[in-house]
């Protein structure tokens, strides 16, 4: 995506550099090709989102409440990340069970989740409705739940057909979701697909006897609201995000003597002014790049943001180049070779971004399950002349 971005920039910068756009208008301009570009084009920012096609539009179902909650507390109304060590991982996906049975069983289908993923947490999230009034006089106050792994006895020649994966105590008269992990299941569902026969939940007092399951009842996907619908979520990372986001700290101006020492604040002031002035393109600075998910016709999957404000970089590096325009070392030399003429054929250095932030998408993925996913490097935090 950097690469991306960069390639972008360059082409940015150069056109800027020799401002020939009758080029591109020559190549691009006939209808049929135009089509070919936006096709390839689309197809290229389908990449940058990690797929190959994009899922199909169907009627979706309302995303289960958690992923909307988890995307409001991982990003902003823009979708950009808030707090880039809040989420392990890059990648939480929720699953709805698949067998609608009328025991406490429930299988969940993980083909989606790409064989590379590096699984990181699994949770079992169950809704506990309230106890039947028939049955709320009861000595009972708690019982264990357990949730154990179905396994395939015959074919591993086991002795037990199932594995405790989670336990816990919970009030009889609770309600709402209980969540239990369930990672170890789920890897192993991960590397054998065929050994994945679902998981399934018991009930019993402490004394360890069979509890009434008119007590104590969790909604099903065949019965209840679709909004308590069993399901599974699993935390994962593709291993697309670069190890830690990439700040370039630049001071280097006491490198040159006597470079005017711009603050922020002026700049912009000055910027205009020497736009307005005399005619001429702007210095290096950051204007907005909104990406509209409707307009490039993803809105039917991608439930948010609608689109996101990816900024982009413009202006002009000419020597002297201001500590505000945040040149590299090599940005600032370049720009003097270019003043003194000392060198032919040298440009000033090019504005591009040098500081990138990561947005959230919440999207229906090809099996309908609601996805969360972070993408690194997408929105230019700030620009500068390298
Ligand atoms: C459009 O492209 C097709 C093949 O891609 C070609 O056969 C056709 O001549 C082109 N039409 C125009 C008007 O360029
Ligand atoms: C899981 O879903 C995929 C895609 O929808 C399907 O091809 C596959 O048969 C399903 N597997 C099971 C065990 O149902
Ligand atoms: C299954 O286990 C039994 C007893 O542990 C053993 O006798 C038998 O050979 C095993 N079968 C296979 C196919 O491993
Ligand atoms: C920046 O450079 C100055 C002068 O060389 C130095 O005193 C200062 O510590 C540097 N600041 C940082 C953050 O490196």
């Amino acid at each position: 995506m950097l690469l991306f971005l960069i390639t972008f920039a360059h082409l940015l910068c150069a056109a800027i550099a020799r401002p020939s756009l009758n080029y591109l208008e020559n190549h691009y301009g006939r209808e049929n090709e135009s089509e070919e570009v936006r096709s390839a084009a689309i197809k290229r920012l389908l990449e940058v989102f990690g797929m190959d096609d994009p899922p199909l539009t169907r009627d979706h179902k309302q995303p289960p409440q958690y992923m909307l909650d988890l995307y409001n507390t991982v990003a902003d109304v823009d979708g950009v990340t808030k707090d880039p060590y809040l989420l392990e991982g890059n990648t939480v996906r929720s699953f709805f069970d698949k067998l609608h049975s009328e025991q406490v069983e429930f299988r969940f289908n993980l083909s989606t989740v790409a064989r590379s993923e590096k699984v990181l947490t699994a949770e079992l999230h169950l809704f506990k409705l309230r106890p039947q009034t028939s049955a709320t006089f009861n000595r009972h106050h708690f019982c264990q739940v357990s949730v154990y792994q179905m396994l395939d006895a015959a074919r591993f020649n086991l002795t037990q057909e199932r594995k405790l994966l989670s336990s816990r105590l919970i009030p009889v008269h609770s309600t709402g979701w209980e969540v239990f992990t369930i990672t170890q299941a789920v890897r192993s569902w991960m590397a054998d697909e065929d050994s994945n026969l679902g998981l399934q939940v018991v009930v019993r007092t402490i004394g360890g006897s069979q509890m009434d399951m008119k007590l104590i009842r969790f909604a099903s996907g065949r019965n209840h609201h679709q909004s308590k619908q069993p399901m599974l979520v699993l935390f994962t990372d593709d291993g697309r995000r670069s190890a830690t986001p990439e700040i370039t700290d630049i001071n280097d101006s006491s490198a040159l003597p006597n470079l005017p020492q711009a603050g922020p604040a002026s700049r912009t002031a000055r910027s205009v002014d020497y736009m307005e002035e005399e005619g001429v393109s702007m210095h290096c600075q950051r204007l907005p790049l909104y990406v509209d998910f409707e307009e490039i016709g993803w809105s039917g999957w991608i439930v948010s943001p609608r689109g996101y404000n990816a900024y982009h970089c413009k202006g002009t590096c000419p020597f002297p180049l201001g500590q505000n325009m945040r040149p590299t070392n090599h940005a600032t030399v370049q720009s003097i070779i270019n003043a003194l003429k000392l060198v032919k054929g040298i440009e000033t250095p090019c504005c591009v971004p040098d500081k990138l932030f990561s947005i959230n998408l919440l999207y229906f993925d090809e099996d309908e399950n609601v996805v969360l996913k972070q993408y690194n490097d997408m929105v230019a935090g700030s620009c500068g002349c390298h």
